[in-house]
């Protein structure tokens, strides 16, 4: 593994130590990586209006958006999980919006567990402007 790739997956293992989970306990961290290698990373964020939580992917994408930037090449999620970490459809809805199907997705859990993934594999046949 690359020494960047490396700091990827610590920024977003670190990150599970911000995620503001009062009500599920359950904490999710975030790593999302441009095409000029700046790192925006992400926490899930809970509400006493449960409805209102936001996950770590989508404080990440919302964070970078924000600022300006468009051009992604890589996403880390992590989780306390025993198996790496599934996202959430919304996020996968949302990653699709703003990265290419082949872009590469990295998902941990416990126990150095790991799974290398794209995109496009987590969601398939995506609704895209392509669609409108
Ligand atoms: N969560 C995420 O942050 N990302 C996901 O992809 C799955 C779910 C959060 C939302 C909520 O704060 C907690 O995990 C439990 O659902």
């Amino acid at each position: 593994m690359t020494t960047a790739k490396q700091e990827w997956l610590d920024v977003a293992l670190k990150a599970l130590d911000h995620a503001y989970v009062p009500y599920s306990h359950f904490p999710v961290g975030a790593c999302l990586v441009t095409t000029e290698d700046e790192i925006y990373q992400g926490i899930n964020i809970e509400n006493a209006s449960f409805g209102l939580s936001n996950c770590a992917e989508r404080t990440a994408f919302f964070k970078a958006v924000s600022e300006g930037k468009r051009e992604f090449k890589h996403l880390v999620v992590a989780g306390h999980t025993p198996e790496a970490i599934s996202p959430c459809g919304a996020c996968r809805q949302v990653m699709a919006e703003f990265c290419s199907p082949d872009m590469p997705v990295t998902l941990l859990g416990d126990n150095d567990s790991i799974k290398e993934t794209t995109v496009g594999q987590l969601l398939p046949y995506a609704f895209t402007d392509k669609d409108l």
